[in-house]
């Protein structure tokens, strides 16, 4: 990991600087990563997407919930998503975190608030992604996925696999096995060097090893980087291995790279667009600024301005 993102995610941990940032974080600038405070305002932000032929995956900000109410309050807040999204008609699914569900305080009713989601997504005809967290989290959050994906099938249920780890090699191949839809990213959080490759060239040389394997596996995998190199490469190996356009789908963040996801949507591919929401911004909306300091810029920018 590079010194800056190290930098800015132990900054983002101070008190001082996280509530004065919370305070006046969404005029300054999260409003750029974040599609609203309320459900309402994303679902119009979804349709506006979906308009400019964008696919979307909403998620409801919030993570490392300490109380059983919390975690139930999220779980309702993921549940009430399908329905918003099938009353409007949208075109999208949900990514949930398993810490906001209550992963840190009890496996089991972890368990519980997840496969309530999992069984509304598979109702709904709809479908659901875990995302990944940090990697003390890893195998409780594999576990759970592989679980629910028995009860509800792979067109319900997809889970994240980050390629700064070492272990996720061998965890694309087990879950290859099971057919399992996957997206692929490089990772945001901040790893030892024990467990994630220090190096960014391993990150991105992974990467591509990770997408070409589940791929050839005949498993949907969404590649979901805005890694214009990597884009390239992917466009190739479909290409020359004649991937059908059914099993993969490219995939960014809302507010990043706006403009590369409407031209690959022009080309013709699938893109969708994580859009998260909500009131609990804070943590989500620092790993973006990490992963590009420069993103700092714009909110001293927006500061100045008013
Ligand atoms: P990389 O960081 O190498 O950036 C490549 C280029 O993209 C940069 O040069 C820059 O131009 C642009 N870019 C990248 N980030 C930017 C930003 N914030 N603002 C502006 N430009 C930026 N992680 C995780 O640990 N668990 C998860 O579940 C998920 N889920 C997830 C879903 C989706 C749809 C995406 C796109 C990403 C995630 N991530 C994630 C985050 C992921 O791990 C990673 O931190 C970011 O995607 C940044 O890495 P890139 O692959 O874009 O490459």
């Amino acid at each position: 990991m590079s010194l800056s993102r190290r930098a800015v995610l132990t900054l983002a941990g101070n008190r001082l600087v996280s509530r004065f940032v919370t305070r006046y974080g969404m005029r300054l600038g999260a409003s750029r990563f974040v599609a609203g405070e309320t459900l309402e305002q994303a679902i119009e932000k979804v349709k506006s997407l979906n308009r400019d032929g964008l696919l979307v995956t909403l998620d409801h900000l919030g993570e490392s919930v300490t109380t059983r109410e919390e975690a139930l309050e999220a779980t309702q807040s993921a549940l009430d998503i399908f329905d918003a999204i099938a009353e409007s008609g949208v075109n999208s699914n949900v990514s949930v975190k398993l810490t906001q569900l209550g992963l840190d305080i009890d496996y089991g009713f972890c368990l519980e608030n997840m496969e309530r989601i999992a069984l509304k997504a598979k109702e709904s005809g709809n479908f659901v992604r875990i995302d990944m967290e940090d990697s003390p989290r890893v195998k409780a959050t594999i576990d759970i996925f592989k679980t629910l994906l028995k009860k509800v099938g792979k067109e319900h249920i997809g889970l994240v696999i980050q390629s700064y780890l070492y272990r996720s090699e061998s965890d694309v191949k087990d879950l290859g096995e099971l057919g399992a839809n996957l997206r692929i990213v490089k990772g945001a959080y901040k790893e030892p060097k024990e467990v994630a490759f220090p190096d960014k060239r391993d990150v991105d040389e992974n990467y591509k090893r990770l997408v070409a394997m589940h791929l050839k596996n005949g498993c949907y995998t969404a590649v979901a980087t805005h890694d214009e190199k990597i884009i390239e490469w992917t466009k190739s190996f479909v290409k020359e291995n004649g991937i059908p356009k059914d099993l993969y789908e490219f995939q960014m963040l809302y507010g990043v790279r706006g403009g590369l996801q409407r031209q690959l949507a022009g080309e013709g591919y699938k893109v969708r667009v994580y859009t998260p929401y909500g009131k609990d911004w804070y943590p989500y909306f620092t790993r973006r600024i990490a992963e590009r300091p420069a993103n700092a810029l714009f909110i001293l920018k927006n500061l100045v301005k008013d």
